[in-house]
């Protein structure tokens, strides 16, 4: 989790960094016993469940289950990823982090070179566009697109001339490498000798970062020739996976915001934005990659596409569809008349008339079981089959059961199939692992306490006392842990243990990997003393010793008998394949098994 900032300097800025100050930077915090109080600034409520707790330096949502230490606080309330979020506190905090770990004193002054080129360029394009001999054309054609000077200047939009080396003179007379122009994308080199310009005869559209800097650029022709858009190439600062055009415009808008909507274009994104829907980015005519899921993630729990018909209708973007699910974003798509893009459409119909496509979208299950409807023949079985494999995946993938056997019903009547046989198939799919999307949820709103209640409740007298956790590495193994987020906190807490490191809940945290896991183990710290391992003044309770004991019985026992029953499935298995050989050596397996 750490990234490059190495472990004692994370620790550093953690011990500096006190955690009710941080937070109620942010929002409002009020006493209440031992803990600090507020409404969740994660989730909408009216009475306060976020709780802070400043002796163990984590805070715990008791409505959405969101939960960390300082750092996880940082990183969701200012979207920051974690290294960036250790820098950020440490900055602070008044914490030097060597420049060792910032990935290399030369590549850090060659991305700031490639800033300052951009910030060159962009400036260049935009006094063309400006000026008025030299961009009358372009910002006639802006105007006839209603884009009006103040989007202009929003967008940062430009004009590149029609030279051949107009940027490249003006880049050199600045005192700019040729060298620098290129990483840049900016020139292109002649077959023979010297560069001309990328960008020509084009309108601009700078992209750019969540801190508003230029990144790379498109440009549109003014006219019908081809190609129609042509953008810069992927160098050090611009990689189009990570990417996504109008994020640095829509951030401000998705503050409390259910969903965020996905087009293709430049001119769509800013038509949509100046008409006022401003919960809007755009995935520039590329597939959209599982980061930049993770990214949106960071804002909005649902995705909406707006594509025009016939693109929406592609693998593609289907494809896209899938990875954003898999993000675990929920996903609705909005198919447009023939002939539209969100642009034509929100200029014929009005704002009002795009909000309302917006909420009839279909979800990802309806939309394409609508595309695969068109595509094959329901009535025949066969073609019905090839239906059913391709929705039972997605189906999969939807981590609300209720949802899920929703849609297995409306899949079983629309295609007049057995239910249960599409139940049968949903769980092979599953055995074969199509799904890891468990194992990748971040977080989970309504966390249900009730499951692995031992372990947790373990793990929490773990936390409260070295000793206990010491008696439970040596009377149980990882394995012994069966929910994938327990199983990573206590090997964490293992690691801790055999480095002789004392640990609390909050330094735990930093080990975790994922985001579900200290969410889970925020939430038994901050659980813990209403729980009642120890009463109001910390002392232990007086059977504290048997409880736990009875706690890694019961474990060790419950895991005994999962091990018997898998190896009995394994051997049941290796009779009905005749592998005799494997049956036997489990069989042995078992008897071993069965003598502790
Ligand atoms: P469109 O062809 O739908 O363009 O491409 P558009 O956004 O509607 O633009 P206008 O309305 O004609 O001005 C969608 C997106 O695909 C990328 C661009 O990012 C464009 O905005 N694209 C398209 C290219 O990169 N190159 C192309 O030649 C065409
Ligand atoms: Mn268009």
């Amino acid at each position: 989790m750490a990234g490059f900032i190495p472990e004692e300097i994370v620790e550093q800025v953690q011990n500096r960094s006190d955690i009710i100050e941080i937070i109620s930077a942010y929002i409002p915090l009020k006493r209440v016993g031992s803990n600090f109080k507020a409404p969740c600034p994660f989730h909408n409520e009216k009475t306060p469940s976020f709780i802070v707790n400043p002796a163990k330096q984590i805070w715990h949502c008791f409505g959405c289950g969101l939960g960390g230490n300082v750092f996880s606080f940082v990183m969701r309330h200012e979207k920051l990823e974690f290294p960036d979020t250790v820098r950020f506190l440490a900055g602070k905090a008044g914490v030097e982090i060597p420049l060792s770990y910032e990935g290399g004193i030369k590549k850090q002054s060659k991305n700031k070179s490639l800033y300052r080129i951009n910030e060159l360029a962009a400036g260049y394009f935009q006094n063309n566009l400006a000026d008025p001999n030299k961009g009358k054309l372009a910002r006639q054609y802006l105007d006839k697109r209603g884009v009006s000077p103040e989007v202009i200047r929003k967008f940062r939009l430009g004009f590149a001339l029609n030279q051949w080396d107009g940027f490249l003179r003006f880049a050199k007379a600045k005192g700019e490498s040729e060298d620098l122009l290129k990483t840049a994308g900016l020139i292109i080199p002649r077959k023979d000798r010297g560069y001309y310009d990328h960008f020509r005869g084009r309108l601009i559209f700078p992209i750019l970062d969540l801190q508003d800097r230029v990144l790379a650029f498109g440009g549109r022709v003014l006219d019908a020739s081809l190609p129609k858009y042509i953008n810069s190439p992927q160098n050090p600062l611009f990689n189009k996976g990570r990417c996504l055009y109008g994020l640095n415009t829509a951030k401000e808008s998705l503050r409390g915001k259910e969903h965020l909507i996905i087009v293709e274009g430049y001119m769509d994104l800013i038509t949509l934005y100046r008409m006022g829907v401003r919960n809007v980015i755009a995935a520039l005519g590329t597939a959209l990659t599982s980061e930049h899921a993770r990214l949106l993630k960071r804002y909005v729990p649902t995705a909406v596409m707006v594509y025009d018909a016939d693109q929406a209708g592609e693998t593609a973007s289907l494809r896209g569809l899938e990875i954003l699910i898999e993000g675990g974003l929920r996903v609705k798509v909005v198919r447009l008349p023939e002939g539209f893009d969100p642009d034509s459409f929100i200029i014929t119909r009005g704002k009002e008339g795009f909000e309302k496509a917006v909420v009839d979208g279909e979800d990802l299950f309806d939309y394409k079981l609508g595309l695969l409807t068109s595509k094959y023949n329901a009535e025949k079985l066969e073609e019905a089959s090839r239906i059913t494999a391709e929705m039972l995946p997605t189906i999969s993938r939807i981590d609300n059961a209720v949802l899920k056997s929703g849609y297995i019903s409306k899949l079983a009547r629309r295609l007049s199939i057995n239910e249960n046989s599409l139940l049968i198939e949903l769980k092979r799919i599953k055995q074969k692992g199509v799904s890891n999307y468990q194992s990748q949820r971040s977080n989970i709103p309504g966390y249900n306490f009730a499951i692995n209640v031992k372990e947790k409740f373990l793990i929490g007298l773990m936390l409260e006392d070295f000793k206990i956790a010491a008696q439970v590495k040596n009377c149980l193994a990882l394995d012994d842990f069966k929910d994938p987020g327990l199983k990573q906190i206590v090997a964490a807490i293992f690691r801790l243990i055999s480095e002789k490191k004392k640990f609390s809940c909050s330094q735990v945290i930093n080990y975790l990997k994922d985001d579900r896991a200290s969410q889970i183990i925020a939430g038994i710290s901050a659980s813990s003393e209403i729980a009642g391992y120890t009463d109001k003044q910390g002392n232990e309770l007086s059977d504290k010793k048997k409880v736990v004991a009875d706690c890694i019985e019961k474990i060790k026992a419950e895991s005994l008998k999962q091990a018997r029953l898998d190896l009995q499935r394994k051997i049941k298995l290796a009779e009905e394949t005749r592998d005799d050989k494997k049956r036997m050596r489990l069989l042995s397996e078992f008897k071993n098994l069965i003598k502790i």
